[in-house]
């Protein structure tokens, strides 16, 4: 099983967000999704359980009280909390092919990035640079001066944004029936999924090989 995480110690920098999109580009592909929910307030599992039946389906776990690794085929994306216990949180770090860091263009966010990098900074995988993080500049406004610190910031810290995605009011818009952008056809979500492109470009080789190419 392939094993992604969305994370960072900020809530509402896009976790579940990302999660949900990275589970049904992928459910779209035909690969077998588990989309594993570890926050509390279990909202990526509420999201699946008003997934309409018809679209590409995504399977809800809840690991909201006991953080287990998902086992088996296709492809796991945990939805991780804000706050998780060290000892969980190095357990699973030592699961995972890919993290994906989401980041808002605010100085609390940057704040949020830089204490959940010093956390995992000793974990094996990330000491070892064997464990891919991809960060995400998140609710990006154009070419703001917000948009040019974030950016400036995830260079100084070395991880410069895999992906930059626009602020678009479609992704709450689809949140709560269940759906993402990728399940919408219509112009206006299409734009805004272009963004994605190059984190999906990251994504992809791990999920379907490294000849998968682009
Ligand atoms: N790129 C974006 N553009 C507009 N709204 C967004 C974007 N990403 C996330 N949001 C909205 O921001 C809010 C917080 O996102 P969410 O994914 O729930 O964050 P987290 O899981 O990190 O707490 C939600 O209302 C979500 O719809
Ligand atoms: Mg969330």
């Amino acid at each position: 099983m392939i094993a992604i995480a969305v994370a960072n110690i900020k809530g509402g920098s896009g976790k579940t967000t990302l999660a949900t999109h990275l589970a049904v580009w992928l459910a779209s592909s035909g690969v077998s999704v588990v989309l594993a929910d570890l926050d509390r307030q279990r909202s990526a599992l509420t999201w699946t359980e008003r997934r309409p039946p018809e679209l590409p389906a995504v399977r809800g776990l809840d690991l909201s009280r006991d953080w287990a690794p998902v086992q088996g085929l296709g492809v796991v994306i945990y939805d991780i909390p804000a706050a998780m216990k060290r000892k969980d949180l190095e357990e699973l770090v030592d699961q995972l092919d890919a993290l994906v860091l989401p980041v808002l263009p605010s100085a609390f966010d940057e704040d949020g990035t830089r204490r959940f990098l010093d956390l995992v900074a000793e974990f094996k995988p990330i000491r070892k640079r064997r464990l891919p993080i991809f960060a995400v500049a998140n609710r990006v406004r154009g070419r703001t001066v917000a948009a040019r610190r974030l950016e400036t910031f995830l260079e100084d810290i070395q991880q410069p944004a895999v992906a930059t995605l626009r602020d678009g009011a479609a992704y709450s818009a689809v949140a709560g029936t269940g759906r993402t952008l990728f399940d919408e056809p219509d112009a206006r979500a299409r734009d805004l999924l272009r963004d994605w492109q190059p984190l999906l470009d990251a994504i992809r080789p791990l999920v379907f090989g490294p000849s998968s190419g682009r």
